[in-house]
């Protein structure tokens, strides 16, 4: 078969120190060498030229296998990039226009790994579950507005589109999901007593979806409730869909409860491969600790296997997956590696 393309997006602040690392294990792990083209999209590029994400680049960039994506946010409060530009503009264009509405963020307690949670939670069983996220919708979409800006009066909406389309392909993944784990559950997180008419939507596909699948379990849990369980129970948890904004919180939680956001992973997926899917760590550009290679690459790398995985390369993902298990069983707490020398560690392990 011809080799596969990977479109690279280092990105901004931790975005390519961890990028550089999960490439390095990408491409020891991997059975075929990619192509694979950089992209210096992000803030310099911008606070430079003015562009965030040219037609022409994104159009090449359609033209790859897949993304690996670092980071994008520049400087906190640079007065020349106010906020939204580059994750508007580069990071959510590019979910939207590859039709990303699979934003699959697993969360699995690692073995060896720190969660805050106390022993006691910790021995009410694995912590072993996906958020299936919406990612094509709710109020990520930019529909409202603001007017009178700036007086007493001002008005800001931020509106949330629910499509049936965009929900009930969602539903449907997620159950198509959970019929291949073995617990086969999946719980719907919401606000359908608040939020009624998105509410009402969601709710109804759940049902009409979950008619079609007798054999997997469902649940409803309101998003507040469901952040005191993922706290308190989270083993009741196997496959949870959500949409946009309550995915995007409920993943950071589910990040710090199983180890930490440096292991986070994400894909952005195309489920119907129509264009190419984007993989990610869950974090962002981490500003704060930026150039000093004090970053855990681990997601990024954990996110590289999630692409090989999706590209058909199934056993060169295990193998990266058991590499980072064995790392992260000898990680000794109150110990500290650089960025390069977690990559060059999992590399050795493979
Ligand atoms: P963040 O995830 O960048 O950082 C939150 C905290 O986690 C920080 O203390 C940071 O140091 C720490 N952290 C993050 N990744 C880490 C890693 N790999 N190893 C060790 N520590 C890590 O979130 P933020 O501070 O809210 O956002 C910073 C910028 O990143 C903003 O501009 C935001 O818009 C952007 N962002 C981008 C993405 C993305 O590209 N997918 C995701 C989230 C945030
Ligand atoms: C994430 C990030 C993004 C999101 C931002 C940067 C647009 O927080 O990938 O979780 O909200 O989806
Ligand atoms: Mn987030």
């Amino acid at each position: 078969s011809r080799s596969q393309t990977l479109a690279v997006i280092p990105g901004d602040g931790i975005g390519p120190e961890v990028t550089a690392e999960a490439l390095k294990v990408l491409e020891a792990a991997s059975p075929v060498t990619f192509g694979s083209t950089r992209y210096d999209l992000g803030a310099e590029r911008y606070l430079a030229t003015g562009e965030v994400l040219p037609d022409s680049v994104l159009a090449e960039i359609r033209g790859h296998d897949a993304i690996l994506l670092g980071a994008v946010g520049g400087k906190p409060n640079d007065p020349n990039l106010p906020p939204g530009i580059l994750e508007r503009g580069l990071l959510l264009k590019l979910r939207f226009e590859l039709d990303h509405y699979v934003n699959l963020r697993p969360s699995r307690l690692f073995p060896g790994s720190a969660s805050p949670l106390a022993d006691s939670v910790l021995g009410r069983g694995e912590i072993d579950f996906v958020v299936v996220r919406e990612g094509t919708e709710g109020p990520y979409t930019g529909n409202g507005g603001a007017l009178r800006v700036g007086t007493p009066a001002e008005i800001a909406t931020e509106v949330s589109v629910n499509t049936a389309y965009g929900v009930e392909r969602v539903v449907r993944d997620a159950f198509a999901r959970a019929e291949k784990r073995p617990r086969k559950k999946v719980t719907l997180v919401h606000k359908t007593n608040v939020l009624t008419n998105a509410g009402s939507l969601w709710w109804r596909l759940f049902q009409s979806v979950a008619a079609e699948h007798p054999g997997v379990e469902t649940d409803y849990i309101h998003i507040d409730a469901a952040m005191i369980f993922m706290v308190t129970d989270p083993a009741r948890f196997d496959v949870i869909v959500t949409d946009n904004l309550f995915g995007d919180i409920v993943t950071d939680l589910a990040a710090a409860i199983t180890g930490g956001i440096g292991l986070a992973a994400s894909g952005n997926v195309n489920p119907d491969r129509t264009a190419p899917s984007m993989f990610e760590p869950v974090h962002g550009s981490a500003p704060d600790i930026a150039g000093q290679q004090k970053a855990d690459p681990t997601a990024a790398i954990l996110s590289g296997a999630l692409l090989l995985d999706h590209l058909g390369h199934p056993e060169a993902a295990a193998r990266i997956e058991s590499a980072v298990l064995a790392d992260l069983s000898k990680r000794a707490p109150g110990t500290t590696r650089r960025t390069s020398e977690v990559g060059d560690a999992i590399t050795a392990r493979l």
